[in-house]
């Protein structure tokens, strides 16, 4: 089902940005910062976005892709990220509502060449979750 994409954990090597649209926000992702927080793969979506918003991405497992609560869809800029292993393509089976651009935000990582646009699935934005959007 998914298309392959650059090897696995690339390392950004320039500034680049995550943005979701839908939330009006954007996070610049500096290679010299990596890790950011202490979910998800260093440099992943769930690794920048939750050190800046602990709360917009559901993270059951704590980013140790044992669930399928961080499922993003990478709507954009998709051909930068890392290729999905056969632990997240697992998570991702699980997960509700998946589509083709459907990735785990703690394993999706970017190699900075592009800027990476998001969309959370509804039911796993934690803000609308807890009415804090
Ligand atoms: S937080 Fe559990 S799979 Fe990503």
């Amino acid at each position: 089902m998914k298309k392959c994409r650059v090897a696995a954990e690339p390392k950004p090597k320039q500034k680049y940005k995550i943005i979701i649209p839908a939330l009006n926000k954007e996070y610049i992702v500096d290679p010299n910062d990596i890790p950011y927080g202490k979910h998800g793969l260093p440099g992943s979506v769930l690794d920048v976005i939750g050190a800046h918003d602990e709360e917009i991405i559901d993270h059951a497992c704590g980013g140790v892709q044992a669930c399928s609560t961080c499922h993003i869809y990478v709507k954009e800029g998709d051909e930068s990220t890392n290729e999905l292993s056969d632990i997240e393509q697992d998570c991702i089976d699980k997960a509700r509502g998946i589509k083709l651009e459907s990735r785990m935000a703690c394993c999706c990582v970017g190699d900075g060449s592009k800027d990476i646009v998001i969309e959370i699935p509804s039911w796993n934005v934690n803000a609308v979750k807890e009415g804090k959007d």
